[in-house]
């Protein structure tokens, strides 16, 4: 969804740009550009696809020369992607200076701005919404009309206008969501950044200041951050002319952050919790293959310090201040979008299961416009990998507007989602590039699995089944390793029915919503329509869709329900349906039942989901690959879904 770079200080920006725009293409979008403030102006450079095609425009354009520049990768939300929406967005001021904007997130009111822009004499010339707010800030660049008249001792000459307070007077017009870069021609050693909704984060360096819309493109030059809450400026001075502490000579870095309105805001700086190496692909061809076999390493650390097996206990600090309302909590309502949403359908057994408290897990699109009810003693847990999620950041929020107590389990650390709940605990799996969710799943499914004990421990739950349940969990970083040691063998497999554009995913109990899960990994990576369901609704209607050789995954690990699931896949093959079983190490029974098997180490039904949809990950994995698809940048689909 999008990606903001911008950079001032003293080093050529330009190539600095591109390279960050490369570490945000994980993101998602449709097109890239960039604008440089150079002492023959501002140029700008635009392209649709690739930031490699940006690159390569750029490095033939010799007047590209400055350190002061802003650059960005579209998702559009407003007008096609085109060459002519692509940002930068220009303005004008009264006066002749030119103003850059680049700009995540829609403006919801940019139609009005737009006729009284226009009625003031500015000429747009693309289809975007973010256009406006270029026009805006160049509007009230030499001040507000009251005080632009420089005869009343107005004007920019006299102190008044000027790129802050434009961006703060054109900010407070707007209705919203934006994470936006700004700079003027006028103020070659200035940047200013804001955001309300999307993401921002501002990244410290030795003689510099760089803007991102994630750390991914800051780690490379500085550990040393800040964030901006919603309707925040900061504005970055990084030069000869400190325009933050009005002084000139040597030079300076300085930066200052207000409200909109003016009004100083302090912000904690504090240092970026992973390195360069974390986000580099390695020896991998892929991110998602990378983070799908990083998974153990990834659980490993999820894990530390959380687990006292001698006291029977799970520690989490985020937790403890909210323990008791945790513990006398009267219902669980857990939100999120995609892969998150199935992470909080699994929690919902392991709430009801061993915390014995009820627990719901809801679409946070749905949840937020439903007027939900939010009785006493209701928890909400936001569920989210990127915690920017625009959705389940307002689903948070409306749960918290009703009273409710509000959890994060989140993995990106300082994120929106995260700065907002009352309390949390983060996954800690290392960043997620890849598109496809893969370890931040199994990361929630651990840390909710965490929180259930941790509540279970304090209500009905001996110390002996919380230490078997302990000691189990310690040994899935083991499990998981020997899983995806089959990563070869599933290939084989899928090779098999790859062709086939409809496919199945049946489970049940706690791995019905594994199911769910892995028909999102195959559709949204290799664009074969897939469907999970619980195994015995099949029979209530998609059983109708089953011919010969239509690929059927079932979840068939020793559990419960296995009897049932047995039936449920001789109904399959009933009907000429391939069956596909994730099965557990050592049943020899389901050979007879399945063309193709994958085992997983036996464990506990409640921790079964972490093990569960490893092959399905590698699955839909081989799939996309067989199927020459790129696999890391799927079609139409964004990282973070930061606009509604
Ligand atoms: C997962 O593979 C998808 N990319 C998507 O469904 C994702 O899980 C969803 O957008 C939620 O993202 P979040 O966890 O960052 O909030
Ligand atoms: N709404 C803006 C546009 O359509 C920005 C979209 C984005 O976040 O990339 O250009």
């Amino acid at each position: 969804m999008c990606g903001i770079v911008a950079y001032v200080g003293n080093k050529n920006v330009a190539p600095l740009l591109i390279e960050g725009l490369k570490r945000l293409e994980y993101r998602g979008y449709d097109s890239a550009g960039m604008a440089v403030v150079t002492p023959q102006g501002i140029k700008l450079v635009r392209s649709v696809g690739r930031v490699s095609v940006l690159e390569a425009h750029a490095a033939s354009d010799a007047a590209l020369q400055g350190t002061l520049g802003i650059a960005h990768t579209r998702w559009a939300t407003h007008g096609v992607p085109s060459e002519a929406n692509a940002h930068p967005h220009l303005g004008q001021s009264r006066s002749g200076h030119t103003i850059a904007v680049v700009h995540n997130g829609i403006i919801e009111n940019y139609a009005a701005l737009k006729t009284w822009l226009t009625e003031r004499g500015h000429q747009f010339y693309s289809q975007t919404d973010t256009e406006v707010l270029a026009k805006l800030v160049a509007e009230f660049y030499e001040g507000p009309p009251a005080a632009r008249d420089a005869a009343a001792g107005g004007g920019v000459a006299n102190g008044h206008g000027g790129l802050e307070q434009a961006v703060q007077a054109a900010l407070r017009e707007v209705t919203g969501a934006y994470a936006i870069a700004v700079v003027s021609n006028a103020e070659p050693h200035t940047l200013v950044c804001a955001r309300k909704g999307s993401p921002l984060i501002v990244g410290i360096g030795e003689n510099s200041y760089i803007v991102a819309s994630d750390a991914s493109a800051i780690i490379a030059h500085t550990t040393q951050v800040f964030t901006l809450d919603d309707y925040q400026v900061a504005k970055l001075c990084a030069g000869p002319d400190d325009t933050v502490n009005g002084t000139r000579g040597p030079w300076s870095v300085a930066f200052r952050t207000t409200t909109i309105d003016n009004v100083p805001v302090s912000r904690e700086v504090s240092a970026l919790e992973f390195d360069l190496q974390q986000i580099e692909l390695g020896k991998f061809k892929h991110y998602m293959l990378k983070e799908i076999m990083e998974q153990p390493e990834a659980i490993r650390n999820c894990l530390r310090g959380r687990i006292d097996k001698r006291e029977a206990r799970v520690v989490l600090g985020g937790l403890n201040q909210f323990a008791r309302d945790l513990v006398r909590a009267k219902r669980f309502i857990l939100t999120g979008q995609g892969t998150a949403f199935h992470a909080g359908r699994i929690a919902e057994y392991l709430f009801e299961d061993l915390a014995k408290v009820p627990a719901r897990a809801e679409y946070a699109s749905e949840f937020r416009y439903r007027n939900p009810i939010i009785e006493d003693g209701s928890i909400v847990v936001a569920i989210s990998q990127s915690g920017e999620t625009a959705d389940t950041l307002a689903a948070l929020r409306e749960a918290k507007e009703r009273g409710a107590l509000a959890l994060g389990v989140v993995n990106a650390v300082g994120s929106t989602i995260a700065r907002d709940t009352d309390a949390g605990v983060y996954l800690h799996v290392g960043p997620e590039i890849g598109v496809a969710s893969t370890k931040a799943f199994v990361g929630q499914v651990t840390v909710l699995t965490l929180m259930a004990l941790f509540i279970g421990k304090r209500k009905y739950l001996s110390d002996e089944v919380v230490r078997s349940y302990l000691a189990e969990l310690e040994r899935m970083p083991d499990h998981l390793e020997r899983v995806l040691t089959q990563s070869e063998a599933i290939g084989q497999i899928v090779s098999n029915y790859v062709r086939r554009q409809n496919w199945l995913f049946l489970g049940r109990g706690y791995n019905f919503p594994v199911a769910l899960e892995g028909a999102l990994k195959l559709k949204e990576i290799s664009y074969i329509h897939a469907e999970g369901m619980p195994a015995a609704e099949m029979k209530h209607g998609p059983i109708a869709l089953i011919d010969k050789g239509m690929p059927v995954v079932f979840i068939a690990t020793q559990g419960s329900q296995y009897e049932k699931v047995i039936s449920n896949i001789e109904e399959v093959r009933a009907r000429g349906g391939a069956v596909i079983a994730v099965a557990t190490e050592g049943d020899a029974r389901i050979r007879k039942y399945a063309e193709a098997v994958i085992e997983v180490p036996a464990v506990p039904e409640p921790l079964q989901p972490a093990l569960t949809v490893l092959p399905l990950q590698l699955v839909a994995y081989h799939a996309a690959v067989q199927r020459g698809l790129d696999v890391d940048k799927p079609r139409n689909l964004a990282k973070s879904v930061t606009v509604e």
